[in-house]
């Protein structure tokens, strides 16, 4: 009998270190912890033949069997840090030199900062900033603009009309009749916004797009002044040794009117890069970047200032085209698009 329990105790001592070191994780080795020696596990089983024994051999084996409870727990407290370790030694380590990871954080659209430059820029020669609607009635978008209905010039703008009448503006030009039409002159002021035509798409038409116009009426304005702040203005924007040229050119709202022209910011006016023609000026040393005039009297008697007692100047730039200038973008259906492969360069 004795020799019975003995081999037992051997045998159950042999399967719970089999166990420890089988149990792959924390849960199977607590599992098997409480199989072997937990208050009903099989320790305590085999224990209870002692009852049997003769008392000198009671003391013997049950000595036997309490060393053995406590080689058996320092196993599974040994596996248990083991796999403690194994677990620490598999997680990706911490490494504290890696620089901090930044949260992301969001910028404005390219296009928002050429506004933005250019509102700026135009802040600091004088001008506030007023807004007007996208949807606008023909009055304001032509009429008043000196583009009365049938006039040829309107063939110009692709216009996508409204059932009501109403038009999805050409120009941000309508919004100095708004400003005249709210305030008396001086008016000193540019109009950011976005304007819509009816064109086919390609690299570089879009059927929206956006303009920023500007308005100086005040007594005696005049051409010089018109010349010069548009030049100082182009000069913030592209650098300082930057050259500027006016090209008479038709437009219903300013008489005179012109293009104006900046020397190219890719090959500095030559024409010509590396030896070969300049992509951006074509090799013509210049690029059109604005519409200009002096405004038509028949514009201020629209909206009732007097001809007579007030002159101003006007403009209107295409925010596409700066942007496609100063960051060299090929196209101009990349601004809409929202990839943000192409945002987030800017
Ligand atoms: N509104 C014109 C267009 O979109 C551009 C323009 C604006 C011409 C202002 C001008 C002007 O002469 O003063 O085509």
């Amino acid at each position: 009998m004795s020799r019975t329990l003995v081999e037992q105790l051997t045998d159950l001592s042999t399967a719970a270190r089999a166990a420890a070191a089988a149990a792959g994780d924390r849960d199977s080795l607590d599992a098997a912890r409480v199989r072997f020696l937990g208050r009903k596990g099989e320790l305590t089983t085999v224990l209870r033949g002692l009852r049997e024994l003769e008392p000198g051999e009671r003391a013997a084996v049950g000595a036997r069997a309490n060393a053995l409870r406590d080689e058996l727990e320092a196993a599974f407290t040994e596996r248990a840090a083991a796999l403690a370790d194994a677990a620490t030694a598999a997680a990706p380590g911490l490494d504290v030199t890696l620089p901090g990871r930044r949260p992301w954080v969001g910028h404005y659209h390219v296009l928002n900062q050429v506004r933005d430059q250019l509102v700026e820029v135009f802040f600091g020669l004088g001008f506030g900033v007023a807004d007007g609607p996208e949807v606008e009635d023909d009055r304001h978008n032509f009429t008043a603009l000196n583009l009365p209905p049938g006039h040829p010039a309107r063939e110009g703008h692709d216009t996508y009309y409204l059932e009501d009448g109403h038009l999805l503006r050409t120009h941000t030009s309508p919004g100095w009749v708004r400003a005249m039409e709210l305030a008396p002159p001086p008016l000193r002021l540019v109009f950011p916004g976005r304007v819509y035509r009816a064109e086919s798409v390609d690299a570089t038409h879009m059927d929206q797009f956006h303009q920023l116009d500007g308005l100086y009426v005040a007594e005696r304005v005049t051409l010089a002044e018109l010349r010069s702040t548009l030049r100082e203005a182009a000069r913030r924007l592209f650098g300082h040794d930057l050259k500027v040229r006016f090209v008479p050119l038709y437009f219903p709202f300013t008489e005179p009117s012109a293009q104006m022209d900046v020397t190219c910011i890719l090959c500095g006016g030559g024409g010509q890069l590396e030896g070969g023609r300049c992509p951006v000026c074509k090799a013509t040393g210049w690029l059109e970047i604005l519409g200009c005039g002096m405004v038509h009297p028949a514009v201020f008697r629209a909206v009732g200032y007097d001809p007579d007692r007030v002159t101003g100047y006007a403009f209107g730039i295409g925010l596409e085209r700066m942007a496609m200038l100063r960051y060299r973008i090929p196209d101009i259906r990349f601004f809409l698009e929202n990839d943000q492969r192409f945002l987030r360069q800017f």
